[in-house]
């Protein structure tokens, strides 16, 4: 890798989709290869080989992992909307039934583009129809009030599980109790979050060490002290929610049957974290 910062947050979208194409039936997402680009392959391969091989696993189980667990709550009737928080190009819209909403947030940038291929791929029927709304808005500026009017608004308080994956490792301390305070202030009781972070066991491996490395020299426009890493205590912590479950890349890969290649200390094992709203 070049010292160059060449990288934008939002190939970052286009690189997670990739690593789920490279194994459908662990990722369960058969709809990523939809985004295949040249510059996502590229990228993917520089990171791949700089950062961890494990890369494309560990995406794909964390894909599977919230995908099974929004699809048994749908099932039980627990949730009517999926409001998917620095989306990216995640497709779970259209590998869940169609009985249920979907609010994508990300840079308008992402957005955009994402709504104008979707609106295309939907016409030509390679997606099925979905109740899809999109909204643009970057998470390091001003935009909670805003936002938290329009998603109300969209909301009508009906059930909803807010999926934030992939993203707080590119936000500030400050950005991610601002945005957690919006959830509370948007969620009822019994509604759900699931987020993805880094804890400080994942901190010490070489991995994490290499992806700070890669982030620092590519990377030209994440959150100005991002990289971040997420004690479990913050979210043991948070007032209005209890957690309810926890896994992790090495505990899903047991329960989807499959097996981790590399060293632990090769891994970057993100954290998973199932909350559940109890006091409105
Ligand atoms: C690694 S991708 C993950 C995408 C998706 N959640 C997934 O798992 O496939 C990170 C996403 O977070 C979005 N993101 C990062 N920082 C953001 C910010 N400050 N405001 C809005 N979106 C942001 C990026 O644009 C990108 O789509």
């Amino acid at each position: 890798m070049s010292n160059s910062k060449n990288i934008r947050v939002s190939d970052t979208a286009f690189v997670t989709c990739a690593f789920r194409r490279l194994d459908e039936e662990l990722s369960g997402d058969y709809y990523a290869k939809l985004w295949n680009n040249e510059n996502a392959e590229k990228i993917l391969k520089g990171y791949i080989n700089y950062v961890s091989k494990e890369e494309i696993e560990t995406h794909c189980i964390r894909n599977r992992y919230f995908l099974e667990t929004i699809k048994n709550l749908v099932k039980n009737n627990e949730i009517e909307i999926l409001i998917n928080f620095g989306a990216g190009f995640s497709m779970y819209p259209f590998l869940l039934d169609s009985d249920i909403s979907h609010i994508e947030i990300d840079k308008p940038e992402v957005v955009e583009y994402k709504k104008e291929v979707i609106t295309k791929l939907i016409s030509q029927n390679k997606l099925p129809k979905r109740d899809l709304t999109y909204v643009g808005v970057d998470f390091s500026q001003d935009y909670l009030d805003k936002l938290l009017t329009n998603l109300k608004q969209i909301v009508d308080n009906r059930s909803c599980f807010i999926l934030i994956e992939g993203v707080l490792f590119f936000l500030n301390k400050s950005e991610t109790i601002l945005i957690f305070s919006l959830f509370d202030k948007l969620q009822n009781t019994n509604d759900y979050i699931g987020s993805v972070s880094y804890t400080e066991d994942a901190r010490e491996t070489s991995a994490f060490s290499r992806l700070i490395e890669y982030t620092n020299r590519g990377l030209k426009d994440a959150s100005a002290d991002g990289c971040q890493i997420v004690p479990n205590s913050f979210y043991e912590s948070l007032e209005s929610y209890r957690l309810i479950n926890k896994e992790d890349y090495f505990s899903c890969s047991k329960l989807y049957n499959h097996k981790p290649k590399l060293d632990a200390d090769d891994i970057l094992n993100e954290s998973f974290y199932i909350l559940k709203k109890t006091i409105s």
